[in-house]
């Protein structure tokens, strides 16, 4: 009697662990919906439509996500912060949604995620510390890397980024050769053409508020810029998001240890 019992509960327990919930899915997916859609048609080429897709095929690609056995920066990051039940429900979700003919996109993004509040900073040339440079020989970039005054001395002191610090990025494309490969310099950098693109991230107080917690990095907002200092259209933000957010050591900040450095030099 007490053990037939026991193994009534034991069996609810474990079909109770097994049900997944789409409707809970369904909820945790708005945060999927900046990439993959809200309703699981993805907004662009690279990222892959979840509607209608097997619910057992997606279970194993989040929990290889999440083991890190399938790599990808931004998916790990997000994976990492599903548990189970997540996971399940959010297979059952996007699994029971029509599907679509590979070439369609959704226009669908969620206006919280996409819509950045950074501003381009008029006076960074004279007000920011250019703290370091980088060479990216394959994409055929150098970038320089600058921090304002706030973020200078936060790094400064050992704490945390605080409101008001920004990091912006000019982005060149490198010179050329005959054979169209990036030329070096003499300095041990590659030598800048013309300038490509600017990238920003920004801390003020109440930016993280909307964003949803699997892809919000504190206050941080991110944005790209134009050559001509507009705010490049189409750029998803939810990416810049998901690859920062496990940098929860270095305030999400990828390069403060070159800002600790060139900080302590300036003392
Ligand atoms: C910042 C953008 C972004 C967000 C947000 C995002 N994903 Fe992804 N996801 C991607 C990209 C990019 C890939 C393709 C990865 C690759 O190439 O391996 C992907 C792949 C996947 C795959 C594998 C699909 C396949 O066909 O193999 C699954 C499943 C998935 N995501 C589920 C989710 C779920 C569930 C969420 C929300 C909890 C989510 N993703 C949020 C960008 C995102
Ligand atoms: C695939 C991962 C990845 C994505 C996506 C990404 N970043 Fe970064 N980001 C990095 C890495 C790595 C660095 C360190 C230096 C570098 O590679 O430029 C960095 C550095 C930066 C910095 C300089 C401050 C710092 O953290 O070191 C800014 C500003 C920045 N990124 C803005 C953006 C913006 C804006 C977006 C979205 C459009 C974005 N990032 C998307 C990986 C990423």
């Amino acid at each position: 009697m007490r053990c037939a019992l026991i193994s009534v509960l034991l069996l609810a327990a474990a079909s109770q662990a097994q049900a997944a919930d789409p409707e809970a899915g369904k909820r945790k997916a708005e945060v999927c919906g900046a990439c993959h859609g809200l309703n699981g048609i993805s907004v662009s080429a690279e990222i892959p439509n979840l509607a209608g897709q097997k619910a057992k095929y997606l279970t194993l690609q989040l929990e290889a996500f999440k083991g890190g056995s399938r790599k990808n920066a931004l998916m790990n990051a997000i994976a990492a912060q599903l548990d189970d039940a997540d996971i399940a429900n959010l297979a059952a979700f996007f699994s029971g949604l029509p599907g679509a003919g590979g070439g369609t996109a959704t226009s669908e993004m969620p206006a919280k995620v996409a819509t950045t509040r950074v501003r381009f900073p008029d006076s960074y040339k004279t007000t920011f510390t250019a703290y370091t440079k980088i060479n990216f020989p394959k994409k055929k970039q150098v970038r320089t890397y600058y921090a304002n005054e706030i973020a200078l001395a936060a790094a400064r002191a050992g704490k945390p980024m605080p409101h008001g610090a920004v990091f912006f990025v000019e982005v060149y494309k490198t010179k050329l050769d005959a054979e169209k490969k990036p030329v070096m310099g003499d300095d041990g950098f590659l030598v800048a053409d013309k300038l490509a693109a600017y990238t920003a991230m920004e801390m003020q107080p109440g930016w993280g508020r909307d964003i949803p917690e699997i892809l919000r990095n504190g206050d941080w907002n991110y944005a790209v810029f134009t050559p001509d200092r507009a705010l490049k259209p189409g750029v998803n933000q939810a990416k810049c998001f998901a690859c920062h957010k496990p940098l929860t050591d270095t305030s999400y900040v990828f390069s403060l240890k070159q800002l600790q450095d060139k900080a302590r030099m300036k003392n």
